[in-house]
């Protein structure tokens, strides 16, 4: 997906199921989540300040969500940025392949879930942005 634009990812709303003992959202493959998730890792107890993620992925589609708390997601295609801010469990970002992407501004407490189309490949990774910009040209 050297192509992709961060017009490409965009929030999907995820089923909510509202309660007064408490709220509950669900995700189904190929449903709410338009891949087969093959994937979930989360990121929690991210010290004030500090910055993730810092990469591309060549294949990976992923579906982030700010399970609790709130943080930025930074996209850029190597032409235009587009920065969310995630701060409701019942809100996912869709991240195509070919966007470098940077999460910042974790609040105290903060989970930041990601539901990933594959496994675990450092393969999959650019992890350089000279690199990415090459890659996107
Ligand atoms: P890293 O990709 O640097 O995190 P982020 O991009 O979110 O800042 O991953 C941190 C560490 O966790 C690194 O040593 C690789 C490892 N890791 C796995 O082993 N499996 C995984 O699925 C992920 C996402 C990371």
């Amino acid at each position: 997906m050297k192509q992709s634009t961060v017009y490409d990812c965009s929030i999907i709303e995820i089923d909510k199921h509202h309660h007064e003992k408490g709220n509950l959202s669900v995700l189904e493959n190929s449903k709410t989540v338009p891949f087969d998730v093959k994937r979930t890792y989360y990121l929690y107890d991210v010290p004030g300040g500090e910055s993730r993620g810092g990469h591309a992925h060549k294949e990976l589609r992923q579906l982030i969500i700010a399970a609790s708390g709130s943080f930025t997601v930074t996209l850029d295609d190597g032409k235009v940025k587009r920065t969310f801010l995630l701060n409701r469990p019942y809100q996912g970002l869709l991240v195509v392949p070919g966007i470098w992407r940077t999460l910042d501004d974790f609040s105290s407490g903060s989970v930041c879930l990601v539901l990933a189309s594959h496994c675990y490949d450092v393969e999959d990774y650019i992890r350089d942005y000279d690199d990415f910009e090459k890659y996107k040209k």
